[in-house]
C-alpha cells in the first residue's frame, strides 16, 4: 500500500476536530481535512498559534471552512466548556482527531487539575473530551474517532497503583504509559460503540519518527535526547510532519480503515514512510485493563460515557 493525501476521499459536509491543530502533525491534518472539503475546527490552546494555523489553510485553501476553538487541555474545565461550546453551534460531528500531546518534560509537571502533564494531557484530557462529544459523534455520518499513539506505547505499562507518577517519575516511562492508554482507548471505543450500537468507528495512529516540536517542547532542544537524536535519528529514520501525519488521515478517511485498527509509517521498524497496519503491543490488548483504565478515567475526570 503507497497511500498519499490524494487517496483522501472527499470530505464535503463533514465536521472535523483536530486537537493541537495548530503546528505539526495536527497541523498537516486540518491542512487536509480542509483541502478535501470537510469543515474544521483548529482546537489549540494558544490563540496567536491557533490564528496564524487557520490563516496558513485559508492561503492553501481559500474555500476552506475552518476556524480556531481554543482548547487547554491541561484543564478539565476548559475541555468541558470547549464541548459546550461545539455542542451550542453543531448538532453533529463525524471526526474527532485526538491528537495533541506533549513527550517527556524532563521534570515531572502536574496540571491544574493535580495530573501528571503527560497522562492528564495526553489521555485524561482526551478520554473526557470524547466523552463529552459523544451526543454529536453518534448523531454524525459514519463518525470516526482517531487517537494518536506512538512507538513508545510498545515500552509502556499502565501503573494503575500511581498512574501520576508520584513514586520515581521517567520522563519516558510517563509519556509511554500515556501513549499506551491512548491506544487502549481507542480499542476499548470501539469495543463498547460495537456493543452499545453507538455507530462510531474509533481506531489509532502513530507516525513513527516525525520532524515537528514535539522535542523542543518537552525535552527541550539542547537535551541529551535532542542532541542524540539530531545526530543519529533525525538524518537517517525521520520524516517531515506531512509524512508523519498520513496514518492518520488514513485513520480518519481510508474506506479501508477499521474500527479497532492501528496504523503507521511501513519502513525502518514503523519510523518513516507511507501508512500500513502498526505493530500493537500485547499489552494494549489486554481488554480487562482496558476496563479498568475506561473506569478509572471516569471516576478521575467525573466525566463518564453513557452505559
Ligand atoms: N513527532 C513524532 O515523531 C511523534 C511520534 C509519536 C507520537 N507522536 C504524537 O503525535 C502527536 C502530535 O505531536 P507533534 O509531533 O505534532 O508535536 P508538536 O509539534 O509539539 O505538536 C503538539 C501539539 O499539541 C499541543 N498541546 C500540547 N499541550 C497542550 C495543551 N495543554 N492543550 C492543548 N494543546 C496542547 C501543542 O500546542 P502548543 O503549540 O500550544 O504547544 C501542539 O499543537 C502527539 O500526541 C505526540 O505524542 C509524535
Amino acid at each position: 500500500m503507497s497511500w498519499t493525501t490524494k487517496d483522501i476521499p472527499t470530505q464535503a459536509g463533514r465536521l472535523a476536530i483536530v486537537t493541537g491543530a495548530n503546528t505539526g502533525l495536527g497541523y498537516e491534518t486540518a491542512l487536509e481535512l480542509a483541502g478535501a472539503g470537510a469543515e474544521v475546527v483548529v482546537a489549540a490552546r494558544n490563540p496567536d498559534k491557533g490564528g496564524a494555523a487557520v490563516a496558513r489553510i485559508l492561503t492553501a485553501h481559500p474555500a476552506a471552512k475552518v476556524r480556531l476553538e481554543l482548547l487547554d487541555l491541561s484543564r478539565l474545565s476548559d475541555v468541558a466548556a470547549f464541548a459546550e461550546r461545539i455542542a451550542a453551534r453543531h448538532d453533529t460531528l463525524d471526526q474527532l482527531v485526538n491528537n495533541a500531546g506533549v513527550m517527556m518534560p524532563p521534570k515531572r509537571q502536574v496540571t491544574p487539575d493535580g495530573f501528571e502533564l503527560q497522562f492528564g494531557v495526553n489521555y485524561l484530557a482526551h478520554y473526557a473530551l470524547t466523552a463529552h462529544l459523544l451526543p454529536l459523534l453518534r448523531r454524525g455520518t459514519a463518525p470516526r474517532v482517531v487517537n494518536l499513539s506512538s512507538g513508545a506505547h510498545h515500552t509502556g505499562q499502565i501503573r494503575f497503583d500511581d498512574l501520576d507518577w508520584r513514586r520515581g517519575y521517567s520522563p519516558w516511562a510517563a509519556y509511554s504509559q500515556s501513549k499506551l492508554a491512548m491506544l487502549m482507548f481507542a480499542f476499548e471505543l470501539d469495543r463498547r460503540s460495537r456493543a452499545g450500537g453507538w455507530g462510531i468507528m474509533s481506531n489509532a495512529a502513530h507516525p513513527g519518527f516525525a520532524r515537528t516540536e514535539l522535542i523542543a517542547n518537552g525535552p527541550g532542544d539542547h537535551s541529551v535526547f535532542a542532541r542524540l537524536n539530531r545526530t543519529f535519528m533525525q538524518p537517517w529514520m525521520s520524516q517531515d510532519a506531512a509524512q508523519g501525519a498520513l496514518p492518520q488521515l488514513f485513520a480518519a478517511t481510508s474506506p479501508d480503515a477499521v474500527g479497532g485498527g492501528y496504523y503507521g509509517p511501513s519502513r525502518l521498524f514503523e519510523l518513516v514512510g507511507p501508512p500500513k497496519v502498526a505493530r500493537v503491543a500485547k499489552q494494549a490488548m489486554d481488554q480487562a485493563a482496558a476496563k479498568k483504565l475506561w473506569e478509572v478515567s471516569a471516576t478521575l475526570t467525573g466525566v463518564s460515557f453513557p452505559g
